[in-house]
C-alpha cells in the first residue's frame, strides 16, 4: 500500500512542527524515520494514520486521501485508512481489562462483525505467529513488556491491514527483550506489508530498512538507503544526530 505524503505542514500555534513535508513510500517498502527529540515524528506517523490533523498539503493513502484542516476524528477516510495501516505504540495500549487474546478478538469482532468462533481462530493464529500460544488468557499486567508489544503487533494484524506504522514500539524495553519484537517484524516484512517504523535502533534499520529518512525540525533533511545515510550522512544535523546515538 503506497504512501504519498505532498507538502504536510503542521502548526502548533506559531510552531510548524511539520514543514513541507513530502514523502513517498512505495506498498512494501520498509521505511525507518529517524530523527531528535521533537523532530515531528510521531506528529507525522499521527498523521499518515489521520489521528491528528494537518494544516496544508495532502497525504494519499493507496487511493484515499486526507486533506488538511479537517478533524480526521471519525471521517469516514480516516477510518478506512486505520483499516489499512494499524498503528503500534511505545506504550502498548492494550485494554487492561482484557486477556491477550481477547483484546485480539476486540476489533475484529467490533469493527469487521466476525463471530466469536472465527475471531477467536485468527487471533490463536496472529498469538502463534507472535510466539505467544501459551500466554492466550493472560492479562496486560502478567505479560513482560516485549510480550505485551508482540500483542499490541498481532492485534493490529487482526484487521488484515496493508501496513504498519510504529511509533518507537521498541524504546520502553530492556534491550534483551527488543529483538524478539524486532524480529516480528522482520517477519511481517515479509510478508509485503508497508512498514513505517519510526526507531532509533539503528543496528535494526541498516539490517531491515529498504530506506532511511531522516526528520529534524519538521524537515526531511536525509533520505536514502541505510548505507549511505547511517554511513556517509550528508546534512551536519544527521551526522550529529547519529554520532549522539552512537555514542
Ligand atoms: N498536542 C500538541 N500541542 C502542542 N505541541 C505539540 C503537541 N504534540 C506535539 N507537539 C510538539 O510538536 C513537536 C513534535 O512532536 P513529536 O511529533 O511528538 O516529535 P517526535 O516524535 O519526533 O519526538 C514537539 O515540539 C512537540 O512539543
Ligand atoms: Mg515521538
Amino acid at each position: 500500500m503506497r504512501v504519498v505524503i505532498n507538502g504536510v505542514t503542521k502548526r502548533f500555534g506559531d510552531h510548524r512542527v511539520l514543514d513541507r513535508v513530502h514523502l513517498t513510500v512505495d506498498g512494501g517498502q520498509t521505511v525507518a524515520l529517524i530523527g531528535p527529540s521533537g523532530a515531528g515524528k510521531s506528529t507525522l506517523l499521527r498523521s499518515i494514520n489521520g489521528l491528528n490533523r494537518f494544516d496544508e498539503g495532502e497525504i494519499h493513502v493507496g487511493s484515499h486521501t486526507l486533506l488538511p484542516n479537517r478533524s480526521h476524528h471519525g471521517c469516514p477516510v480516516a477510518r478506512q485508512v486505520r483499516r489499512l495501516f494499524g498503528m503500534i505504540f511505545q506504550d502498548f495500549q492494550l485494554f487492561p481489562h482484557l486477556t491477550a487474546l481477547q483484546n485480539i478478538m476486540e476489533a475484529p469482532r467490533c469493527v469487521l462483525n466476525l463471530s466469536k468462533d472465527k475471531a477467536r481462530r485468527r487471533a490463536m493464529e496472529l498469538l502463534d505467529r507472535v510466539g505467544l500460544t501459551d500466554r492466550a488468557t493472560a492479562y496486560p499486567l502478567q505479560l513482560s513488556g516485549g510480550q505485551k508489544q508482540r500483542v499490541a503487533i498481532a492485534r493490529a494484524m487482526a484487521m488484515s491491514p496493508r501496513g504498519l506504522l510504529c511509533d518507537e514500539i521498541t524504546s520502553a524495553l530492556d534491550p534483551e527483550l527488543k529483538n524478539e519484537v524486532l524480529s516480528v517484524l522482520e517477519d511481517l516484512k515479509r510478508d509485503g506489508l508497508t512498514l513505517i517504523l519510526v526507531t532509533h535502533e539503528i543496528g535494526f534499520a541498516r539490517r531491515a530498512a529498504d530506506r532511511v529518512v531522516v526528520l529534524a525540525d519538521g524537515k526531511i533533511i536525509e533520505d536514502g538507503a541505510p548505507t549511505q545515510v547511517l554511513d556517509h550522512p550528508q546534512a551536519p544535523r544527521t551526522q550529529q544526530f547519529l554520532s549522539q546515538l552512537l555514542a
